[in-house]
């Protein structure tokens, strides 16, 4: 979702930002622009890529200077276009980018008009500018103050004023935002990815503060301008693992590199001789954890399916009741949270706005709350009460793929966990480790037939309506399967548990329809089978996934991906990649930008 990358100190702002714009597209956008103070603002816009940005004022020595601010924008607020573009100008010689929503902000822009404002956009952002404007007496900081107590809503902002050019005015309440800083030198941005190319150390802004930053100063405040001492970190991510390296799209990158990623989930983690999971960020709760009586995991999009895959493991492993559900539909009907529940947040970036609503009311309500989460310090790390960390190095592709799987190993890892302190024998246990360790030179198998599976989806990339169908742990790998497909290839296909086909949806089956199910050897491999014939039996043309050396399977399908035979909490693990590269190829084969898919963002930042 929307990208703010600002700078000040001594360089060339606009190459900088430029460069930041480039590592934040990743997040999606859909218009661009760019300020710098140079002798006065000066200001450019497109609804083009990046590139174009730079095209339109590269050659411009105006945009020479060392303060700037710029921004990817994902519409929410008016359509996409240059009018509705950051930066927006708010009178004073006051510029704001912003990232968020400002909710309140039909009202607030009624009484701006009265006093005279004209609004030239129909966005929420012109209208915070338009109000730090109205506050302005000569000091940025404490407009921007009054302005953001006014406010209701989320939002990262980054402003500048023409009247003080040497002062750059950051401020977060729910939208991510982080500072790296440098010598004599700021780079304030979403995410890290923008910042690494120019300092490992960094701050987390915290919710409701400000910084106020020059060449030599740094001060960060709350809103009623109490001075707070941030915390320094160090960045986790290099410049190399955000690089494409030799790969054509970030997408391919991260599948391949899942079962180095798997690893890096595991490391340290497993001790199968003693049927234990070491998990040091639970230690904590350890003892109450034990008592759970009911766990609830949440997340949005392919962060769901991987809760619904742990839901079914904890109830299966642990015996603990245990559901998965939409973070936006937990938050907002009244969830009736009882003691000894847990509330498990599944989220590769820690910021979708969703989750972390959700996973505040479910601590406001008494849960004790987990985060399953790849970036280290975000925000829904920061607020929840412990967690596993699923450290499979940065995702840059829109569509998820390695976060998925190290979503679902570290379900399973907290299956294990939570039902070592119930029912699971450590016998069990340890069988099920000593697979889970084998997983990754599994997928690397799996990832060879890369080539195949591309020469399958050739066969059907022209059909518009796909179905996915897969039973128990795999009904989620389904779900995902389909989402994959929708994603970059901008095909039609439903996900759903395969004997729900018959409800409905077998009405939409036709000759040469593709229907991909996942038909592994399980507790239901017969009924799946069954399906299979169902399908085919109304014209449909059957790819399944299924489990190494069962050749019957080929008699009834028209193709068939192998993987390795695991046991089966483990195989989404598995099941999922032949699914991801045969979404991929069909994207690639249709022409699409794979790692820009329309109108998608990476991180959704609002509700
Ligand atoms: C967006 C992304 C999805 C992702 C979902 C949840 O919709 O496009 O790929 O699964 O958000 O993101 P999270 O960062 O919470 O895992």
């Amino acid at each position: 979702m929307c990208g703010i990358i600002a700078y000040v100190g001594g360089k060339q702002a606009r190459d900088l930002l430029i460069e930041g714009l480039k590592r934040l597209e990743y997040r999606g956008y859909d218009s661009a622009g760019i300020a710098v103070l140079n002798d006065g603002m000066q200001l450019a816009k497109t609804t083009g890529r990046v590139r174009v940005l730079e095209e339109q004022i590269s050659p411009q020595e105006r945009f020479n200077g060392s303060i700037g601010i710029a921004h990817t924008r994902w519409a929410t607020h008016g359509e996409p276009s240059e009018r509705n573009a950051h930066p927006h100008q708010g009178g004073q010689g006051i510029v704001l980018v912003h990232n968020g929503i400002i909710e309140n902000f039909a009202a607030l822009k009624t009484y701006l008009v009265e006093q005279g404002h004209q609004f030239e956009s129909e966005t929420d952002t012109e209208v915070l500018a338009h109000l730090i404007a109205h506050f302005y007496k000569d000091d940025l900081e404490a407009a921007v103050r009054q302005a953001l107590k006014e406010v209701t809503g989320a939002y990262a902002i980054a402003v500048m004023s023409e009247k003080e050019p040497d002062v750059l005015v950051v401020a977060r309440k729910g939208s991510p935002l982080m500072i790296g800083v440098g010598n004599g030198e700021y780079v304030v941005a979403s995410d890290a990815s923008a910042i690494v190319a120019h300092t490992n150390q960094a701050i987390e802004l915290e919710d409701d503060t400000i910084a106020r930053l020059t060449t030599e100063t740094f001060r960060t405040s709350d809103l009623e301008n109490v001075t707070i001492t941030p915390q320094m970190r160090e960045l986790e991510v290099d410049l190399e693992q955000i690089e494409l390296g030799e790969y054509p799209h970030y997408m391919i990158k991260e599948i391949h590199e899942q079962p180095e990623a798997i690893r890096r989930c595991l490391k340290g983690r497993l001790a199968p001789g003693e049927g234990r999971v070491v998990l040091g960020g639970l230690a904590e709760y350890a003892r109450e954890l034990g008592q759970t009586q009911r766990v609830v995991f949440l997340g949005q999009g392919t962060a769901l399916h991987a809760g619904m895959i742990g839901a079914n493991l904890v109830e299966s492993l642990a015996k603990i009741p245990s559901r998965a559900d939409f973070s936006s539909e937990f938050r907002y009907r009244n969830p009736i949270i009882e003691d000894g529940t847990v509330v498990v947040a599944i989220s590769q970036s820690g910021e979708t706005a969703d989750t972390h609503a959700a996973l505040r009311e479910a601590s406001r309500k008494g849960a004790r709350t987990l985060g399953l989460v790849n970036v280290v310090g975000s925000t829904i790390t920061r607020e929840s009460d412990a967690g596993v960390y699923l450290r499979v190095g940065p995702e840059i592709g829109v569509a998820s793929t390695k976060a998925f799987i190290g979503q679902v190993a570290a379900s399973i890892m907290l299956a294990v966990w939570m039902g070592r302190r119930r029912y699971l024998s450590p016998s069990e246990a340890s069988s099920m480790l000593d697979q889970l360790k084998t997983i990754p030179d599994h997928i690397s198998g799996v990832l060879q037939q890369s080539d195949r599976i591309a020469q399958v989806v050739s066969k059907y990339v022209q059909r518009e309506n796909w179905l996915f169908l897969g039973r128990g742990v795999n009904y989620p790998v389904a779900l995902e399967g389909a989402l994959k497909l929708k994603e970059i290839s901008y095909i039609h296909a439903e996900g759903m548990p395969a004997a729900e086909m018959k409800h409905g949806p077998i009405a939409l089956i036709d000759q040469g329809m593709p229907v991909v199910v996942v038909a592994t050897r399980s507790s239901q491999y017969e009924k799946v089978l069954s399906n299979i014939q169902e399908v085919r039996s109304r014209g449909g043309h059957v790819i399944a996934v299924a489990t190494e050396g069962d050749s019957s399977i080929e008699s009834i399908c028209e193709d068939v991906f192998y993987v390795p035979d695991v046991p089966e909490p483990l195989q989404p693990l598995l099941t999922v990649v032949p699914l991801q590269l045969l979404a991929y190829h069909a994207a690639v084969l249709r022409g699409h930008d794979v790692d820009k898919p329309r109108n998608l963002a990476k991180s959704v930042t609002v509700e």
